[in-house]
């Protein structure tokens, strides 16, 4: 907003020579004067009128420049009258800025209003992911059956990704795992079977653990990730069998997959089972699925951890838990996991 030209349009034009005026109009000039300054609409406009109403070289001051002048009688009638202009101006501008100030506040006050009337915009619900719904799943059954969850790094030693586990640096089975090497000691995790090395270690027999967790290894196609999930099994006791082994391994997946399957153990081999096996199902099209590998702890890592072969035995099992998500949904490429769509992840809500 401009600035009105307050000594021009809205003040009647008086003589600057004090001695000219009367009190009629220093009382018509004061009525304009506020009139002037109730119409000023912001903080700006209303400044410069207390300049030009005021100021220096407003007429005000300079009538009042010139009280020095007259005789003592006429100095005090101009000297009151002067007084009382003054008086009603500053009232005036102090009303008005006031006057402009609530306003403001009000306006500020009104644009920053919240409506709590308004409805919520509602959260949104999110759904775990359907890796670890599985994984919870394959979870509950062994937690029920007695086994206690244990974890270890992802990113391990030679020692117990390979060495413990009966693979020593010459063994073929390495050239099978596509290893991520940090360094001649260190990589990450290509199973999740150290984990019962480390826990052989640091506990003694009755053992009954399952891992899960992430392993990694150098390969990517519609049924390789780089990085994938396992679920590892491990029981030590001064009696554990071959047969307690099929029975629970059968027990699972009948539990997992909640209907009576034909399941049949195929001789393998692992380094570190002794017997070991190959898990398949049959399907609904007369085909086998392997889903596992497992197998008695060989005697020699039982050694490797301290645990006396020949009072203990053990049994292991290992599998892929993408691997079962894909079979419990019928999902045919692995890597629809670890994209992120939301259009794939969403169905599993
Ligand atoms: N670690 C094996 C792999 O990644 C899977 C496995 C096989 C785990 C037999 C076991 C086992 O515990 O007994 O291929």
């Amino acid at each position: 907003m401009t600035t009105p030209a307050v000594t021009n349009d809205l003040l009647p034009t008086l003589p600057s020579q004090l001695s000219e005026l009367n009190e009629a109009q220093l009382n018509d000039f004061a009525t304009a004067a506020e009139t002037s300054i109730a119409q000023a609409l912001d903080m700006t406009t209303l400044q410069s009128l207390r300049v030009q109403l005021t100021g220096k070289k407003s007429f005000l001051t300079g009538w009042s420049k010139q009280l020095g002048k007259l005789d003592s009688h006429d100095k005090k009638t101009y000297g009151g009258w002067l007084h009382q202009v003054r008086s009603r101006i500053q009232e005036a501008l102090t009303s008005q800025q006031q006057h402009l100030e609530a306003k403001a506040l009000q306006t500020k006050l009104e644009a920053e209003r919240i409506d709590i009337t308004l409805p919520a915009r509602g959260a949104q619900k999110g759904h775990l992911h359907p890796v670890t719904m599985i994984t919870q799943r394959m979870q509950q059954f062994f937690v029920q059956a007695g086994f206690n969850v244990a974890t270890g790094p992802e990113v391990e030693s030679d020692y117990y990704n390979f060495e413990a586990l009966n693979i020593p640096s010459h063994h073929p089975a390495r050239a099978m795992h596509d290893t991520f090497y940090f360094d001649a000691h260190y990589l990450l995790r290509t199973h999740t079977s150290p984990v019962q090395i480390r826990t052989m270690e640091q506990s003694a027999p009755p053992i009954r653990i399952i891992c899960p967790g992430r392993v990694y290894r150098n390969d990517s196609d519609q049924t390789h990730s780089p990085m994938f999930h396992q679920l590892e099994g491990l029981m030590v006791t001064e009696s554990s069998t071959f047969a307690e082994l099929k029975g629970l391994i059968n027990e699972f997946l009948q539990a997992f997959f909640g209907k009576a399957l034909t399941v049949r153990f195929r001789p393998s081999f692992f380094p570190f089972t002794e017997p070991s096996a190959e898990v398949d199902i049959l399907d609904d099209n007369g085909n086998w699925l392997e889903v596992m590998g497992c197998g008695m702890v060989h005697p020699q890592v039982l050694t490797n951890c301290g645990i006396d072969a020949d009072k203990y035995t053990g049994f292991a099992f290992g599998m892929g838990i993408e691997r079962f998500a894909m079979l419990y949904y019928g999902i045919d490429d692995l890597r629809l996991f670890f994209q992120n769509d939301l259009r794939f992840l969403k169905q599993f809500s």
